[in-house]
């Protein structure tokens, strides 16, 4: 629906976030969110807008993303990425890279593509072909293994009225080399389609997959409004003795932020409204 109304939420990661990094990663997620408004206010697509945003985030090291990545068990870092298009349900995604600083970058590239998925050297290979620069070296961790469950993720509506959806982690902290989790999977850490909505995750992966949490969340949102279909990660969270954090958007622009994690920094704006950002969310916070 082509209403000229758009609407953009990230996330920066559910889990408990050190101290010394909650004013990072709400800033770093109110920096994301200002980018991509400035792309959707002038028109620009939800698509330019959630690529945009989860760049920014990942060259932040504050996050666990890109730079910021956290290691495996075997000291290194290994990272995955998905993006949607909710106009053409194209799906790019990327697993286990190592060399890439912004895997949905490539993602974002593979999404006229036949493959949905590509891993490893295949998506390194990939995004070469299409000149996006590697590093020679790999991505290194950029801080110490911890229990930090956290990844980044933006959804937007566009003026045009369509919706998209990208998530980029760096994994679990300590997990066994060549471990994907919910992040490139469609109907798991994300999905985005016109008329729903979109939605992007983080949390736990392997619970999040195992619930397909993102597919549970779309088709709560066929049916509720914005706010009760983010409280549909509780129920499935709270049976696997998970933890997860949901942005979405619905599809005329409505937000929901829920999470059963300790914290989890976030932001949003829309069309006419001022922007806000915060790391603890309970329902009443989203406008
Ligand atoms: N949610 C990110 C991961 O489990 O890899």
């Amino acid at each position: 629906m082509a209403d000229g109304r758009w609407a953009i939420a990230v996330h920066g990661g559910a889990c408990r976030i050190p101290s010394a990094l909650q004013a990072p990663r709400r800033e770093g997620c109110a920096a994301a969110a200002e980018a991509g408004r400035m792309i959707l206010e002038r028109g620009g697509s939800a698509l330019e807008a959630v690529k945009t945003a989860v760049c920014l985030l990942e060259d932040d090291p504050a996050f666990n993303a890109g730079r910021g990545s956290v290691a495996n068990a075997d000291g290194e870092v290994e990272m995955d990425a998905g993006i949607m298009d909710g106009a053409t349900l194209d799906v790019g995604a990327v697993a286990c890279v190592r060399f890439l600083y912004n895997p949905v970058e490539t993602a974002h590239a593979m999404l006229r593509e036949p493959p949905v998925l590509l891993v490893g050297a295949g998506a390194e290979a990939f995004a070469s072909s299409r000149g996006i620069a590697e590093a020679r070296e790999p991505v290194r961790p950029a801080t110490p293994c911890g229990s930090d469950h956290d990844t980044v993720g933006c959804v937007a509506r566009d003026r045009e009225g369509h919706v998209a959806a990208a998530t980029s982690t760096g994994g679990l902290a300590g997990t066994l080399a060549g471990r994907v989790g919910d992040a490139p999977l469609p109907g798991c850490g994300f999905y985005a389609e016109d008329g729903i909505g979109a939605v992007s995750l983080s949390g736990d992966g392997e619970a999040i997959a195992r619930m397909l949490l993102a597919a549970r969340v779309m088709r709560a949102l066929e049916t509720t409004g914005a706010k009760a279909a983010a409280a549909a990660i509780f129920d499935p969270m709270a049976r696997l003795g998970a933890e997860a954090g949901v942005i979405l958007l619905d599809r005329e622009g409505a937000i929901g932020i829920a999470h059963n994690s300790p914290q989890f920094a976030a932001a949003y704006v829309r069309e006419g409204m001022d922007p806000v950002s915060a790391i603890v969310w309970e329902q009443d916070d989203v406008r």
